[in-house]
């Protein structure tokens, strides 16, 4: 089963959009509540990230009866240093962002914590795509 997102630049009435469907489809399918907030809270932070960071983009996201995978992309400013960004408490979001309650610097290290595979590829100027995959079985 294929979902597919797309989200808006700097929407924050939109962004969570997909890990909220995606949280609804597998409550559905009956799969475990453990492995549906692992799927939730990272395809979440990479949404937001997507939203925030990233000026918009798409989330594809397919279920398999072994796995779930999302692809989260977007064509926006990239990420230069992507170590550095892994970093937890490292964040480049703006005092409003902050305001609005993002910017710990925890969203990548979050979906690392919570995936069973997890890849970031990003060229400064051309976006950033994030891959993550959490194993149903
Ligand atoms: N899609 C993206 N495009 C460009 N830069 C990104 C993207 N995703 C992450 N980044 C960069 O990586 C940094 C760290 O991301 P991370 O999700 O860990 O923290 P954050 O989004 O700043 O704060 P939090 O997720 O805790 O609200 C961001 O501040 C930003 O500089
Ligand atoms: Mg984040």
């Amino acid at each position: 089963m294929k979902l597919n997102f797309s989200l808006p630049d700097s929407d924050m009435s939109l962004a969570g959009i997909a890990s909220s469907n995606l949280k609804k489809k597998l409550l559905q399918l009956g799969v475990s509540p453990c492995i549906i907030k692992k799927a939730v809270i990272s395809l979440y932070e990479a949404e937001i990230n997507m939203v925030i960071h990233g000026g918009g983009g798409d989330v594809d996201i397919e279920i398999t009866p072994e796995l779930i995978i999302a692809v989260v992309s977007d064509h926006g400013p990239g990420i230069a240093d992507i170590e550095l960004a892994m970093q937890e408490g490292y964040s480049t979001a703006s005092d409003l962002i902050r305001e609005m309650g993002f910017g710990a610097g925890m969203g990548l290290p979050n979906i690392k914590k919570n995936s069973d595979f997890f890849e970031i590829k990003s060229k400064p100027g051309e976006g950033t795509t994030v891959t993550i995959k959490v194993n149903i079985v």
